[in-house]
């Protein structure tokens, strides 16, 4: 996904670029590119793939200069090649932008500029910006930025400068941006992660804000042009926090991050087993829950389903928020919309959100990036506290999310008076334990995945509050080793998928003991019967799936409820060691983004 990062201040100019650039790598891109604004114009480099090719292209250069701004870009319209490739200028190269979003009445723009006699040179929908600005250009930068953006329909989070001009202008609309402070120095960026090496006190744009940003000061407006007041964020993450500490990859440092996370996600939420969540909602009204979001979230949102049906006895309706958003939600009174995002960015989420909201609904986020856009925009929230995640692939947001569902869940039961499930409580509290048993597993999950590296399919069934993690299981099996794989309800799978037994599809079921063991013992045997191979997940102590499943996977016995989180853990650690036996850099998979800004 996009990223940008703008830089104004006394220190050497494409340094400070190329090491904001780095940290937002990790969003997924296809090119990148810098411009500078220095005393002969404006001085644009771009380069297509790594960084590396954009430092190869501007070493030995003297790049003076004391702001520029600079861009990683994730195609969307037009292919990845050096003149798509942000930043774009204006024909007679005085205006340059990086733009994240996307411009919707673009082909509208373009025609009217071309009318007008401007020549477009890119396929882009960013560059026409850039000429915007340039038609209006009358000596107010500002101005002229505030005017082109009035035509605008779509998202931008926009970093953009001007020959001569000893400032950088930031404006936004539904794509992340920041302004970083510093002592007689600037940044903007579209992520936190790009000025944590220079600041790390932050201001966050929200939609229709302008910030003029120069050295020394910095003045926010919204777009009819008034002073608007900002709150100054002291971002208590440190880039420790972010670097990989000693793991080989992103991925697995967030793995074994996941008896912290809970930790940090439980403190202060239980006391003397009560369930602690100051919610500014009225839940006396509540009839229905509808939670929508995307990719990991949505799996752990079916999971929430199960437990606040069972738990609170609210009925839960799930929808994938792409979906929600267009289909004419019939939003009642006493409806509460729940929002997942790890991110608090995804495009699809927001604009779900942003749906239910005006249709009346209140909403309730749960969210992890704190000052993200859907947690500023939610009426209530819980934060995940699970720290920075910078895999591509969700694997601590997944199990900290199921967490603080369930202590939604207990709270709602909580709230109506009835009696609290204290061994559920007891079990919430050993959890990290549990979890550090089962990452215990790491070196023999290895094994098994030396066993499996080739194949090309693998089924993943499981059952009830399981059957969510069968389907987050074959999501990060397919996203980070390129291996199909399908998550199924396992009784389902007679209805359908059996056909595709045979001894080169293996089937992994997780088959830890809850109400739905004993079916699941009928479903291997049928699969057995075809001569498929079983993978199973199972309790220390089992002894019934041994004598069905060719390979087991063993972790600890918890309460129903917290099964999904101790299943997940051995899902994400066998995805993550068949794709770095295959050689993957699973921490940026092939045409992933962490975050996904766009539609
Ligand atoms: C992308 C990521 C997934 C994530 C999904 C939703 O597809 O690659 O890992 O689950 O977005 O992201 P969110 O930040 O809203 O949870």
């Amino acid at each position: 996904m996009c990223g940008i990062i703008g830089y104004i201040g006394p220190r050497d100019i494409s340094s400070v670029l190329l090491t904001g650039l780095k940290r937002l790598e990790y969003r997924g891109y296809d090119s990148a590119g810098m411009t500078i604004n220095n005393p002969d114009g404006l001085a644009t480099f771009k380069a297509v793939g790594k960084i590396m090719e954009l430092e190869k292209k501007i070493s030995g250069r003297d790049l003076a200069g004391n702001l520029g701004i600079a861009h990683t870009r994730w195609a969307t319209h037009g292919e990845p090649n050096e003149i798509n490739a942000h930043p774009h200028l204006d024909a007679k190269g005085e205006v340059a932008i990086v733009h994240n979003g996307i411009i919707e009445n673009y082909y509208a723009l373009k025609d009217f500029l071309i009318k007008e006699g401007f020549k477009i040179v890119s396929d882009t929908d960013s560059e026409i910006v850039a000429h915007l600005i340039q038609k209006f250009h009358n000596g107010d930068f500002s101005e002229s930025v505030a005017k082109a953006l009035e035509l605008i329909e779509g998202t931008f989070g926009l970093a953009i400068v001007q020959k001569g001009e000893n400032k950088i202008i930031a404006a936004r609309r539904g794509s992340p941006l920041v302004l970083g402070l510093g002592e007689g120095e600037m940044f903007i960026a579209s992520d936190v992660s790009a000025v944590l090496d220079y600041t790390k006190r932050i201001i966050y744009l929200n939609d229709d804000e302008l910030a003029i940003v120069e050295k020394d000061s910095y003045s926010v407006k919204n777009l009819k042009g008034e002073e608007v007041n900002k709150k100054v964020h002291e971002i208590k993450w440190t880039l420790d926090q972010i670097e990989k500490k000693g793991f080989k990859h992103f991925m697995l440092k967030e793995i074994f991050e996941q008896p912290e996370a809970i930790i940090n996600t439980l403190r202060g939420r239980i006391k003397e087993g009560k369930i602690k969540l100051s919610l500014d909602l009225n839940m006396n009204s509540l009839k229905r829950i509808i939670i929508v979001a995307c990719g990991t979230s949505w799996h752990s949102a079916l999971i929430g389903k199960h437990l606040l049906e069972k738990i609170a006895g609210v009925p839960v309706e799930v929808d994938y928020a792409s979906e929600f958003r267009y289909r004419d939600p019939l939003i009642r009174e006493g409806d509460l919309v729940i929002v997942i995002s790890q991110s608090g960015e995804t495009a699809d989420t927001l604009a779900a959100l942003r749906e239910a909201k005006a249709r009346g609904a209140k909403i309730l986020g749960i969210v992890n990036v704190v000052g993200s856009t859907i947690s500023r925009e939610v009426d209530s929230g819980i934060y995940l506290h699970a720290g920075p995640e910078i895999g591509v692939a969700s694997t601590k947001a997944f199990t900290v999310q199921v967490v603080d569902l369930l202590l939604l869940a207990l709270f709602l039961r909580q709230e109506k008076g009835l009696d609290l499930q204290k061994d559920i409580i007891r079990n919430l509290e050993t959890l990290p334990e549990k979890i550090r048993e089962a990452l215990g597993q790491s070196d023999s999950i290895r094994e098994l995945a030396e066993k499996f590296v080739n194949c090309k399919n693998i089924l993943y069934l499981g059952r009830g509050l399981n059957f969510p993690v069968a389907l987050e299981g074959a999501l990060k099996l397919k996203e980070i080793s390129y291996i199909h794989a399908e998550g199924y309800p396992a009784a389902e799978m007679k209805h359908g998928p059996i056909a595709l037994i045979d001894k080169d599809m293996p089937a992994l079921f997780i088959a830890t003991r809850d109400n739905t063991y004993e079916k699941i013992l009928s479903n291997m045997e049928e699969i057995k019967a075809r001569g498929g191979e079983i993978i199973a997940v199972v309790n220390e102590d089992d002894k019934k799936v041994i004598g069905l499943a060719g390979s087991i996977i063993k972790v600890p016995s918890v309460s129903c409820e917290l099964t999904p989180v101790v299943n997940a853990i051995p899902m994400q650690l066998f995805a993550y060691h068949v794709a770095d036996l295959r050689g993957i850099d699973m921490d940026k998979p092939r045409n992933l983004a962490k975050s996904v800004t766009v539609e």
